[in-house]
């Protein structure tokens, strides 16, 4: 197939990408730092804003129940392909995790012109990947393939709001929201991503083919003892939540280093009640604990909330732990994989497969239905923070490889809906 757009006209849809990263990196719920959450007035400034970019580009809006902006081009009743990410952020966010992920579609879109595929595009800008809110991750991405349980619509904020309520509330302000559910029309689906970490930089590569990704927990660990006067109580016969949580934390790392590829995060961490001359009574912890191999994460995960136990046990405090969010490993449709590392070489990149590390909502659409992923190079492997960057001529690249995909998958099309149906 012949070159579908020149690498020019390429640079200039990455020079928009960027332009609009930068856009919507200005909304945020909080001043000073790039923060939005799963239904918040954030999000909805974000759509408002994106509405009228999808709109120019032909595209028929919706939002979905669970908050996901939903753009489709092309005839509403032919097969599709999804392109999509996230539109929500960490707290102090960079500007791309997510967010040029779903540019990426528009631009694919734009970059496509008056060109008619055999299938129509569905950009999807899912409403929650991060957790951030709830703690829970992918409530959007979770939504559309019918998981969002009865756990996880019960999870509540700091505000003591549920998933539910926050779900009915937007419901209620918004009556003309869809049934979240994918269309059952949809063949495939495909997100761009910043890598978020440095293999790329480190291969000198712009693209990387994603043929997988690693499976996480998500657990908390509360550590109770007896608060108390900082002045009057001899260190041997204090109950210090807070100095028992710091050694379990050292063992969380000292514990995961044992496991080849394995990462584990303490990330969050309160205590009560709080005061600079009051003995720590209560702590609260979350831990994060990835693994490529689920029966590794498993005894991972375990051995570090039994340590837990042993610590307080010894100290003579008490232990309670949960685990409220798993996500097995997922391996990627090889049919996809294939057709996106044969777009990208025809697009004149070289590029390596990996298995990527952080979450993302393809982990979630892939049970379901073929699924891939292409990184591009994130200098400095920096992500989830400010310093977060992608190079223009990396998104151009990846626009570029894109274009191909939308080709080959044309050529594909009947027999991707034939492997579904089998
Ligand atoms: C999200 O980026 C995650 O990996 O937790
Ligand atoms: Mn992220
Ligand atoms: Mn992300």
């Amino acid at each position: 197939m012949s070159s579908v757009v020149s690498t020019e006209a390429a640079q200039a849809a990455a020079v928009r990408v960027m332009e609009r990263c930068g856009r919507l990196a200005q909304i945020t719920e909080k001043p000073g730092e790039i923060l939005r959450t799963f239904l918040s007035p954030a999000m909805e400034e974000v759509h408002s804003t994106m509405r009228p970019w999808m709109e120019a580009a032909g595209m028929t809006i919706r939002m979905d129940r669970a908050g996901n902006l939903r753009g489709v081009r092309g005839d509403a009743t032919a097969p599709r392909l999804l392109i999509g990410s996230h539109l929500d952020t960490v707290p102090n966010a960079g500007a791309y995790d997510g967010v040029l992920g779903v540019l990426m579609g528009l631009a694919l879109v734009e970059a496509s012109g008056d060109k008619r595929f055999p299938f129509a595009i569905e950009v999807l800008g899912f409403s929650d990947e991060e957790g951030t809110r709830f703690g829970a991750p992918f409530l959007g991405s979770r939504a559309v393939v019918g998981e969002l349980h009865e756990r996880l619509l019960g999870c509540v904020d700091g505000n003591g709001v549920s998933v539910a309520e926050a779900m009915r509330d937007f419901a209620g302000r918004h009556p003309e929201a869809i049934n979240p559910l994918l269309d059952e029309k949809s063949l495939a689906y495909l997100e761009f991503h910043i890598e978020q970490g440095p293999l790329l930089e480190n291969s000198n590569l712009a693209l990387g083919i994603v043929d997988g990704l690693a499976g996480q927990s998500r657990c908390s660990a509360e550590f109770r003892g007896a608060a108390g006067h900082a002045g009057t109580n001899p260190m041997k016969l204090r109950k210090d939540a807070l100095a028992c949580a710091a050694e379990w934390i050292i063992a969380v790392e000292t514990i995961a280093r044992r496991f080849d590829n394995a990462v584990a995060t303490v990330g969050q961490i309160s205590c009560e009640p709080g005061g600079v001359n009051v003995i720590p009574g209560i702590v609260r912890c979350s831990l994060d604990v990835r693994h490529a191999e689920d029966p590794v994460r498993d005894v991972l995960v375990q051995s570090i909330l039994v340590e837990a136990q042993a610590i307080a046990a010894k100290r003579g405090l008490t232990a309670q732990t949960a685990q409220y969010h798993e996500h097995a490993a997922v391996c990627f449709d090889e049919r996809l994989v294939g057709m996106a590392g044969r777009a990208a070489g025809r697009a004149g990149y070289s590029t390596i497969r990996m298995t990527g590390g952080a979450g993302h909502d393809a982990m979630v659409i892939a049970p379901h239905i073929p699924t891939a992923m292409m990184f591009m190079r994130n200098p400095g492997g920096i992500s989830h923070d400010p310093g977060e960057r992608v190079g223009e001529e990396d998104v151009a690249a990846a626009i570029h490889a894109g274009l191909y995909f939308l080709d080959e998958f044309a050529v594909n099309v009947n027999a991707m809906g034939d492997r579904q149906n089998a």
